[in-house]
């Protein structure tokens, strides 16, 4: 009230020639001011703010654009100026977010005195609002995106069929899967599960692609799927989980589009999702990453990322050298650790559980995969082999896949380097990534396992991924 009265005197204050009075009227300003925006959201603000430059201006143009573009063919100084206008960009977004939510703020403290001051208030009101912000006073009414608070019938129908064609690997099931979800996301559009699973199963479309002859339209999955991705995020916040996956599938439709604005975007995005939950955002890095040439410093992040996990799965110091002196060993001991381990980020993002079942074979197959590219033959022999450390490796439908791995390492070096269009895949020799098993290979359940496996809602799944 007294911000209202300041202000309103304050803007009287032109035509008074009483310099006094003006300071009078200025302090009552401040101090509604102060009474009125409390200190601590906007200090939280500012100092978000000021993060979130540090975070997209100067941390990636001293320490990642070097590491992004000193990449490949991209000519570093486009790349950097690139990253200079998206960072301004993002400082612009900022402060008209700030000022939109200050104009809010003042709106919604002058509508709460509407109706208790005097009629010729009211009409000074009325001015002072369409004066300072008619836009925002309606604006103000609008209420942002929020999670529907109950899952309707379709809604929960629609998340148990696809986790159970998810999980017995149906891919040809995509369109049934996705009809249901579309059609419960158009009655709810705010339910957060629904959202985020229809920017998983657009991924797993694209992922898995090399299963049908190239399409036309491959594209679209991706498109998709980035957008219902951001929109998760914005349901459910507290999802680490999302803000990787987005990122990611953002990084794809920057290169496929040749929009290096958007990639270097979605990088810095990844970065910022694996401070969130390294052990489980790392992986949805590196295995982008592992993706492009070997000489490139992305590559090079993405195994050294591979390594990284492993350390980061473990309580103790577990580094390369330290791993590879008795590797099965200390594998095996790790493996032990995992599941027994009390820190859900561990457990659930290093090692098997209902969400994804063969998670332990499916990350070293990627890792010797990645490490076949390198040429690290050897390297790649005993990360195939750590596959087997898992006793679930019986029940996993791809097993064969591993000997087969350990045999043609040597020929693979060049067959997964060859230079190929990503979009339509040359053949079916293709690293996990590009492979018919990219997502199934950790997800999909033997018909063994699955009877075994009961369906769990997502209250029941969500709980611990979102203790970050
Ligand atoms: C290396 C193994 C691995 C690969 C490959 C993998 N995932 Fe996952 N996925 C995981 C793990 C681990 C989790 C998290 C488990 C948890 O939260 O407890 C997960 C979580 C998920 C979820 C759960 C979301 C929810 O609502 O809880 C979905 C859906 C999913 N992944 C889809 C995919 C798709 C699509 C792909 C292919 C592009 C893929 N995954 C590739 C291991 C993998």
């Amino acid at each position: 009230m007294l911000f209202v009265l300041g202000a309103l005197f304050r803007s009287e204050r032109k035509s008074s020639t009483d310099g006094l009075w003006n300071r009078f009227i200025e302090v009552v300003f401040k101090l509604g001011k102060y009474l009125c925006f409390p200190q601590h959201p906007q200090q939280k603000r500012a100092k978000n703010s000021l993060e979130f430059l540090v975070d997209s201006l100067l941390f990636p143009l001293q320490k990642d654009c070097k590491i992004l573009f000193q990449a490949g063919e991209i000519d570093e100084v486009r790349v950097t100026v690139v990253a200079l206008t998206s960072a301004l960009h993002n400082f612009r977004k900022i402060l008209a977010v700030e000022m939109f939510t200050q104009k809010r703020e003042r709106c919604h403290i002058i509508r709460n005195d509407f109706f208790t001051t005097g009629r010729v208030k009211i009409l000074f009101l009325i001015g002072f609002i369409f004066l300072q912000s008619s836009c925002a006073f309606f604006l103000s009414y609008i209420k942002d995106k929020k999670p529907s608070p109950n899952e309707t019938t379709e809604a929960s129908h629609a998340n148990e069929f696809m986790w159970e064609q998810f999980h017995l690997g149906n891919y040809d099931s995509l369109p049934s899967i996705l009809d249901k979800l579309n059609s419960s996301y158009q009655l709810d559009p705010n339910n957060a599960d629904v959202t985020a699973h229809l920017g998983y199963m657009y991924l797993w479309a694209f992922a898995e692609r090399i299963r049908n002859k190239p399409q036309e339209r491959i594209l679209e999955n991706v498109f998709l799927s980035n957008r219902f991705f951001k929109e998760a995020i914005v349901l459910n916040p507290d999802d680490p989980r999302t803000y990787g996956f987005q990122s990611a599938v953002q990084m794809c439709e920057g290169a496929f589009t040749n929009n290096l604005e958007m990639l270097a975007q979605a990088y810095f995005g990844s970065l910022k999702a694996i401070r969130k939950w390294p052990q489980f955002n790392k992986f949805a890095l590196g295995y982008i990453e592992g993706q492009l040439d070997t000489g490139t410093r992305m590559y090079k992040q993405g195994l050294k990322f591979q390594w990284e996990i492993l350390d980061e799965c473990a309580e103790a110091k577990l580094s390369e050298e330290k791993i590879m002196k008795d590797p099965i060993t200390i594998l095996t001991a790790l493996y032990d650790e995992i599941n027994n381990s009390n820190d859900p980020e561990i457990k659930r993002a290093c090692g098997n559980s209902w969400i994804a079942p063969h998670n332990w074979e499916g990350f070293f197959l990627n890792f010797g995969d990645i490490l076949v590219k390198a040429g690290r033959i050897d390297q790649a022999k005993i990360m195939y082999s750590a596959v087997k450390i898992a006793p679930s490796y019986v029940d996993w439908i791809y097993k064969d896949v591993i000997n087969l791995r350990i045999e043609e390492a040597n020929q693979n070096v060049q067959v997964f380097n060859r230079k190929q269009n990503l979009i339509a895949l040359t053949d079916n020799k293709q690293m996990m990534v590009n492979s018919e098993m990219s997502c199934t290979g950790c997800h999909k359940m033997s018909s063994g396992e699955f009877a075994k496996a009961s369906y769990k809602s997502g209250s029941e799944i969500s709980s611990a991924a979102e203790k970050k």
